[in-house]
């Protein structure tokens, strides 16, 4: 592959993504972001300019979409409304985004036979119960229980079914929960991590006990790179590290790292709808396409990532007022 167009470049895992597939190859990169209040495009800076071009534009603009499809040999789709509060809050933003915008990009990499690859979710497959070893494979039945997760689900559907009527050549990816640098501080890891750093305390959902699986988000780039270049047309991978831990034991973990006692967090206003527990089963990419995660380690990945945040404040900082205000107006 010689150019690629990356949708949602700008956002925490777009931007690794695109670091990412420019440092192990020559692949020419073009980002269409819209710069949302979770784009940032300082997150893009150093980049080689020959090989990279930022285009600011929605994905629901099909006039723009047209036109950069027409000229590159694949699209990597991250673009989406990514947080489940804010789904609760206003939907809106994620029937446009998800399904209208998922659907502007399939009906022009049809129209010019491009490779498509659609980044999507665990969550699709709704939650899995605390006390069980079951863990979501490529099988399991779609079961989205908020509004993200809907319309992410229904994108999936979107890409599946345009592959069986148009022979769309499409692979999709539900990948678990991602942690690293240049993510937004309104995502629980980062929020917390900014809270101690400002001299707050760490506020947990519930009583904390929700399990996700957490992936470090290079893994998940290596992984999307897998895809891309020997995934079978038409097939689903899940992406996933085997990270399985609870809201409260990453809690504890941030505490000791900045070296406060292990029960300083406050218990907040639970979600409505909190799904329990993700866990991924990714047999199927590891087996066909032989990929492994570099970041098994999650305490030393939590570490990088508390140090990231420690030395990024002004990446970081412009964010945090508004986010916590938006919270705080929530209950959280
Ligand atoms: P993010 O919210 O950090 O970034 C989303 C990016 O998309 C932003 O840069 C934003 O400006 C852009 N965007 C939003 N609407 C747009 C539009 N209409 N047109 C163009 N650009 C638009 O999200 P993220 O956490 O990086 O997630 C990226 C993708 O990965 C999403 O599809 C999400 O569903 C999926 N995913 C996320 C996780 C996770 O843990 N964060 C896990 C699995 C899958
Ligand atoms: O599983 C993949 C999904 O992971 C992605 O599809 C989503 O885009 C991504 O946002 C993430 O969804 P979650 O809802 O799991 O992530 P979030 O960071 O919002 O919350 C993680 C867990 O932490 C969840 O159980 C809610 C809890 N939480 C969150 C915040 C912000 C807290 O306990 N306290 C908090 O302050």
């Amino acid at each position: 592959m010689q150019r690629i167009l990356v949708t949602g470049g700008a956002g925490f895992i777009g931007c690794n993504f695109v670091h990412y597939i420019m440092e192990h190859g020559s692949v020419h990169v073009t980002v269409l972001d819209k710069l949302t209040y979770a784009g940032n495009e300082s997150s893009l800076v150093g980049l080689p300019p020959e090989r990279f071009e930022f285009i600011k534009g929605d994905i629901c603009d099909s006039v723009l979409v047209d036109r950069l499809t027409a000229s590159v040999d694949a699209v990597v789709h991250f673009a989406a409304e990514s947080h489940n509060d804010n789904s609760l809050q206003d939907p809106r933003p994620f029937m446009d985004t998800n399904l209208l915008g998922t659907y502007t990009l399939i009906e022009a990499a049809r129209k010019h036979g491009t490779r498509f690859h659609h980044i999507s979710t665990d969550e699709v497959y709704g939650d899995l119960a605390l006390d069980e070893p079951t863990r979501f494979t490529e099988d399991s039945v779609y079961r989205p229980t908020s509004p993200y997760s809907a319309t992410k689900a229904g994108s999936d559907l979107l890409v599946r079914a345009w592959v069986r009527s148009f022979g769309l050549r499409a692979t999709i990816s539900n990948c678990s929960n991602n942690y690293g640098p240049y993510q937004h501080v309104e995502k629980f890891i980062p929020r917390q991590i900014t809270n101690l750093l400002d001299g707050h305390r760490p506020r947990l959902y519930g009583k904390g006990l929700n399990v996700r699986d957490w992936i470090h988000v290079e893994d998940h780039s290596s992984a999307v790179a897998a895809i891309l270049e020997r995934g079978r047309i038409g097939e689903t991978y899940l992406i996933g590290a085997d990270g399985e831990q609870s809201n409260r034991t990453v809690v504890e973990k941030l505490l000791h790292l900045v070296g406060q006692p292990s029960d300083a967090y406050d218990l907040v206003t639970d979600r409505p709808g909190h799904d329990l527990r993700y866990a991924i089963d990714s047999t199927k990419l590891r087996r066909e396409l032989g990929w492994r995660p570099l970041f098994e380690d999650f305490d030393a990945g939590l570490a990088a990532t508390v140090q990231w945040y420690q030395e990024n404040e002004d990446w970081w900082r412009p964010q945090k007022a508004e986010t916590e205000v938006k919270y705080a107006g929530q209950g959280h």
